[in-house]
């Protein structure tokens, strides 16, 4: 039977809290596809098919025509930024797409201006702004930020609202006692507890609002007991974080087919240069300790040495990252992988990425985006572990152990989907051909 799901009816707002390089790309993105100036390359809503009952049924629909999704004619788009730029300038000062592009989009992209940012340098060490709240306490902050959604959802007519944080990465903290319930939490807005950060007061504000929220920085935000009470609470659905891709999408792809064949590892060394404005925030040890922390992990879940420990114990795992201006948001990762093979013989594999960090983020945010949507209208709420496949350290509920490998959070999505629609999962067992031929 499938699932109750609300129609997407009426206009979709995506609201972004950082209008960057990686907001502005997804919205100019989706605005060159409606106007079909482009193809939504990279988007598993957009272009992706999903395989239905048996083999030889041939039934293998789009997944936007399978599943009720908002159309991109009805997404309207908006956010805070702690500089009071437009879309359109800031989209150009990122240089990721091409000024004749972005000036087919000029008078659409520059009616996009974002709305007073909530920041706390302590939270970002190399980002200096004028366009910032201010309000008593963390509480009124919270506030103000309810009151924007609300206008903004009037203003705009919308039907219904996500939340996709597009903003730095902040500063690396661990979950304290005043983010262990939404009462301490609370209190904590009101006492201004420096344990709540600007994206935990976005993600509240939110959730408050009964609006999903997905975080695509590694960033604690959202992955605390007390929000994650308020998703339950108010039914609401949270994913996160950290947008997968680059050099992680790599090894989450790479790790899975070496480890199929057993094959063993002696160690991975990945480095990046990168010269963006993301670039220059990891530059703090702050912040880059966030990502390291939501890089690092990927490797083990997926190897399991405590399993293999013939094959994984004691590999060695670096990451880098630095900051290089002159490459822009044209990323270069290089990997080093020593493996080895029968009897132990030692191989070597190099990887060299040239990327485009916001190229590869944009339609994540797009695909992320309508499937929270989704989520909320299927009442389906709490963390949306089936979402993990775009995040490079994904939320789980305690106790449970995040899935790293990407084609198994491939079948996961996709039999989310089959699912809620009523159709059989796919097991892959083939039992047709075995029996039936
Ligand atoms: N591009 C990728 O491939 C990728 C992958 C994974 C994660 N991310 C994460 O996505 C985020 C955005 O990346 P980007 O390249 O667009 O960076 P960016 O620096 O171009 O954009 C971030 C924006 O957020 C704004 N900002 C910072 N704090 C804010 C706050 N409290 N409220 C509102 N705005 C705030 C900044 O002023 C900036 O304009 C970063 O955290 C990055 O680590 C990006």
């Amino acid at each position: 039977m499938p699932h109750e799901i609300e129609p997407a009816r009426g206009k979709l707002g995506i609201l972004t809290p950082g209008l960057g390089a990686v907001a502005t790309t997804f919205i100019a993105g989706c605005l060159a596809v409606r106007n079909n100036i482009a193809k939504p390359i990279g988007s598993l809503t957009q272009m992706g098919t999903i395989r239905l009952g048996k083999r030889t049924e041939n039934r293998v629909p789009l997944i936007k025509d399978f599943v009720p999704l908002a159309g991109l004619d009805d997404l309207v788009f908006g956010g805070w930024d702690i500089i009071p730029e437009n879309a359109y300038d800031t989209a150009r000062k990122s240089g990721v797409l091409d000024g004749q592009t972005l000036d087919l989009l000029k008078d659409e992209l520059r009616a996009i201006q974002p709305m007073k940012a909530v920041f706390d340098q302590d939270f970002v060490k190399n980002l200096n702004g004028s366009h910032i709240k201010s309000g008593k306490n963390k509480q009124d902050l919270a506030d103000q930020l309810r009151r924007d959604i609300q206008t903004f959802k009037t203003d705009n007519d919308l039907d219904r609202m996500v939340m996709v944080w597009c903003g730095s990465t902040e500063a690396f903290i661990e979950a304290g006692p005043v983010h262990q319930s939404l009462e301490a939490f609370e209190e904590g807005l009101k006492t201004n507890a420096p344990g709540i950060s600007p994206s935990m007061i976005y993600a509240y504000a939110a959730l408050k609002e009964g609006i999903p929220f997905a975080n695509g920085a590694p960033n604690l935000t959202v992955d605390i007991p007390a929000l994650q009470e308020l998703a339950y609470s108010a039914r609401v659905p949270v994913s996160g974080k950290d947008f997968k891709t680059g050099q992680t999408l790599l090894k989450t792809i790479l790790a899975p087919g070496l480890k199929a064949r057993m094959l063993g590892l002696a160690g991975w060394y990945s480095t990046n240069i990168l010269g963006n404005k993301d670039g220059e925030v990891l530059d703090d040890p702050e912040s880059f300790k966030s990502k390291e922390m939501s890089k690092l992990g990927a490797l083990d879940y997926i190897l399991q040495p405590e399993i293999y420990p013939d094959l994984y114990k004691d590999y060695h795992h670096k990451v880098r990252i630095d900051y290089y201006p002159p490459r822009g948001d044209n990323k270069e990762g290089w990997d080093n992988i020593d493996i080895c093979g029968w009897l132990g013989y030692p191989m070597q594999i190099k990887v060299n990425f040239l990327c485009r960090d916001s190229i590869l983020a944009a339609p994540l945010v797009l695909d992320i985006a309508l499937f929270m949507d989704l989520a909320k209208r299927s009442e389906m709420y709490g963390i949306q572990e089936w979402l993990s496949f775009y995040y490079k350290c994904p939320m789980v509920a305690e106790n449970l152990y995040p899935e790293h490998d990407l084609f198994i959070q491939q079948t996961k999505l996709k039999n989310t989907l089959r699912h809620l629609m009523g159709e059989d999962l796919i097991t892959h067992l083939g039992l047709e051909y075995y029996y039936e031929n």
